[in-house]
């Protein structure tokens, strides 16, 4: 089968690293480049950390400088979750450096110039994408499709209401899930349903030579560590790298077109995706189209199946 051509935008944090390393060991995909964007972490830290993961990963991929801050106001990074420099503290400086060209220009560039429709992922907060499609119109037409982690079905992360990467730029987001590019959404539920790995499978990674498999098997085990600390005893939930195997293969998925729309406003509910699940809508007749592949469940034998294949190929 021919590899797919796919750009990932994330702004690498540990699971961010997780989902790189599967997309870059995966035979079916053909990684153009990287667009990085300000999110877990500063730009600065996500460069740092995603030239470090692609050292790590055996492929040669260039990894672009994207958008330092969200379309509107400052953002609360992630700290907490992915250690001070947004990678669990524990890897060296990167020898590589970043591409000059500009991450929106990469987007737009290798999307109007490749000769087969390119597809999109992003993991990360959705301001790069935003500024690519309000620069270049055409590329509602040109990208074939786009898998963003992002979002919450019922419930959100960061508040209450609203999921990480929806929540540090709802503005970029709402352009985004208004575009006609064909989107399926992976939200934290589905996520923390079903895409879970289990210990034993990190002890598998760590114990393996190659270096993206070793590297996958210590960030889960500093993860497990730091969650442990802060209580939580449970089994080892990544969000980023659902959403690219369901990328890789959605049929290990459920999923349903929808209706979302992104709270821009909210006393409360500032960057929630509002998913219509109401089983009369279309009853209704007024209502606007499902714009949005939402996904619901995801087989949890088939995720950690593809997962520990791909990576332990
Ligand atoms: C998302 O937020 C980030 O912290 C993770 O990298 C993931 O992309 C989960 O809500
Ligand atoms: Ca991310």
């Amino acid at each position: 089968m021919p590899q797919r051509d796919l750009v990932i935008d994330c702004d690498t944090g540990v699971d961010d690293a997780l989902a790189l390393l599967f997309a870059l060991r995966s035979t079916s995909l053909n990684v153009l480049g990287i667009t990085t964007v300000a999110g877990n972490v500063t730009l600065e830290k996500v460069i740092r950390n995603t030239l470090i993961v692609v050292e790590r990963s055996g492929r040669k991929v260039r990894v672009l400088p994207g958008a330092a801050r969200p379309l509107f106001g400052t953002w609360r990074t992630s700290e907490l979750v992915h250690g001070n420099d947004g990678m669990a503290d524990m890897f060296p400086d990167p020898a590589s450096k970043p591409g000059e060209e500009h991450a929106v220009d990469f987007l737009i560039r290798t999307a109007m110039q490749s000769p087969q429709p390119v597809e999109w992922l992003t993991q990360g907060p959705l301001t790069n994408i935003a500024l690519a499609l309000t620069r270049e119109p055409r590329l509602e037409e040109r990208v074939r499709s786009m898998v963003m982690m992002a979002g919450g079905i019922t419930a959100g992360n960061t508040t209450p209401a609203a999921e990480f990467n929806v929540a540090v730029d709802p503005e970029a987001a709402e352009i985004v899930f208004r575009s006609r590019i064909p989107k399926t959404m992976l939200a934290i539920e589905p996520i923390d349903e079903g895409a879970w790995l289990m210990p034993e499978d990190g002890e598998q990674l760590l114990a393996s030579k190659a270096p993206w498999a070793h590297m996958i098997g210590q960030l889960m085990q500093w993860q497990r560590e730091r969650f442990k600390a802060f209580g939580a005893d449970k089994p080892e939930v990544m969000y980023d790298p659902a959403a690219t195997a369901v990328l890789i293969d959605p049929s290990i998925a459920e999923s349903k077109m929808m209706h979302v729309a992104i709270e821009t406003q909210g006393r409360f509910t500032r960057g929630m995706t509002v998913v219509d699940r109401r089983w009369f809508r279309d009853l209704l007749g007024d209502q606007p189209k499902p714009n949005v592949n939402v996904v619901t469940r995801i087989d949890n034998a088939r995720y950690r199946r593809l997962f520990l294949d791909t990576l332990l190929a």
